[in-house]
């Protein structure tokens, strides 16, 4: 009951934030750009792709059909992020919450330092958060934190979190 009702407090500015951010966006060619957008910025704060999964995200190839992701059928929107257990070196970018249809998030057996950004509080549809074993060295933000321990939240396998 408590963590749901903070859960409500904070993430409220972020959704207004992300619905602010993301209403100025132009399609060309008759896709949504966001999507394509967010996910390269992912891509930015990745520094080091041992396996090179990461040059399979290109202009050649339609986002959703690029490694790890998943689109939803009727919409070409990104519904699921899979990347788990590609030796991934980097931290999550901010734009991960401009993916505002995500529902999975796997970003376990990787190492992404840093903290989770906040922004995550922003994506209302995100059903399943799987952090396992990333070393998470920063902060998490509050409401996730209000959820979990930090040791927790590392170790789960899943976290069932609720926004909104
Ligand atoms: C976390 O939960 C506690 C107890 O329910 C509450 O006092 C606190 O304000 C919450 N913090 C955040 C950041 O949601
Ligand atoms: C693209 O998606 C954003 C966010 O969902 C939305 O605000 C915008 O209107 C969409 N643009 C087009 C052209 O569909
Ligand atoms: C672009 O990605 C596709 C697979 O999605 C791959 O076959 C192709 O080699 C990539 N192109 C470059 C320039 O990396
Ligand atoms: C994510 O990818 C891993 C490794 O490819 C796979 O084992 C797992 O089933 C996938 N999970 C989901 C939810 O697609
Ligand atoms: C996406 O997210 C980033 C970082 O949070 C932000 O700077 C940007 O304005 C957002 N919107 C779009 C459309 O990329
Ligand atoms: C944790 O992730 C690393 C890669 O970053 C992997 O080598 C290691 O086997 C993983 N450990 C477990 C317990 O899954």
């Amino acid at each position: 009951m408590s963590s749901s009702v903070s859960l409500l407090c904070f993430c409220i500015p972020a959704v207004l934030l992300l619905v602010y951010s993301t209403s100025s966006v132009a399609s060309t060619n008759g896709e949504n750009e966001t999507d394509r957008v967010a996910l390269l910025g992912f891509k930015a704060k990745i520094t080091h792709d041992p396996l090179g999964i990461m040059a399979s995200w290109n202009r050649s190839v339609h986002f959703c059909g690029w490694y790890g992701v998943t689109c939803g059928r009727r919409h070409q929107r990104v519904t699921e992020l899979n990347l788990s257990s590609l030796n991934l070196v980097g931290s999550i970018s901010p734009h991960i919450g401009n993916l505002s249809f995500l529902r999975h998030l796997n970003l376990a057996n990787n190492i992404f330092g840093g903290e989770i950004p906040m922004e995550i509080c922003g994506l209302r549809r995100l059903e399943r958060l799987i952090l396992r074993n990333m070393s998470i060295t920063g902060k998490i933000p509050l409401p996730l934190a209000n959820l979990s321990s930090l040791e927790v939240l590392t170790a789960a396998i899943y976290i069932p979190i609720k926004l909104i």
